[in-house]
């Protein structure tokens, strides 16, 4: 679906586990001196565990609820952030649909290489079992609610703060 540009204070950089989402956007959080949020941060400062704790003590949709609560309590919020979304944040259609009506949502683009590289030797609990089997699965499962972002930018082979200009650029309209 294309969406027309919207100038939002609010901006969501979404996209797969290792596109770069934390890095990116504080990286246009400061360019544009504004505050970052970086929503696992969050959920885990206010669950007092981690993220890979949270899956263990209450599985996927235990977190994917708490995800959920967060989000809609940053869409609820006025003022301009950046939010670095987790990857599976807005798989649920009515939450993206919030988002988008909300927020100036981007993704960042990542292939299965650069996904796979980035993310080994982290904790990250879909990951656990066969990232190199996982990965490329779950990129495809979610390609379709990806593409519904207002943007989505490619990363591969992209430096943070080139990166975090185009971000920027979309962000303030200069599309
Ligand atoms: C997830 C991505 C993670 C984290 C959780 C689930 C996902 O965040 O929210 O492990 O479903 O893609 P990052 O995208 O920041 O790794």
């Amino acid at each position: 679906m294309t969406r027309a540009p919207h100038r939002r204070d609010l901006l969501m950089l979404w996209g797969f586990m290792g596109a770069g989402k934390t890095s990116v956007g504080r990286a246009v959080a400061d360019r544009l001196d504004v505050p970052f949020v970086d929503l696992d941060q969050s959920i885990s400062a206010d669950v007092g565990m981690t993220i890979e704790a949270i899956f263990d003590a209450r599985g996927e949709g235990g977190f994917r609820s708490l995800e959920r609560t967060a989000i809609r309590r940053e869409l609820a919020k006025p003022g301009p952030r950046v939010i670095a979304l987790g990857g599976g944040s807005l798989l649920d259609a009515r939450l993206r649909e919030e988002a988008l009506d909300r927020a100036f949502v981007v993704v960042l683009w990542v292939s299965v290489e650069t996904a796979v590289r980035r993310t080994h030797g982290t904790h990250r609990p879909l990951l656990r079992a066969a990232p190199e089997v996982e990965i490329p699965k779950l990129l495809v499962s979610r390609a379709a609610a990806y593409s519904e972002a207002h943007h989505t930018l490619r990363t591969d082979g992209r430096e943070v703060l080139d990166l975090a200009v185009d971000v920027a650029n979309l962000w303030l309209g200069g599309h």
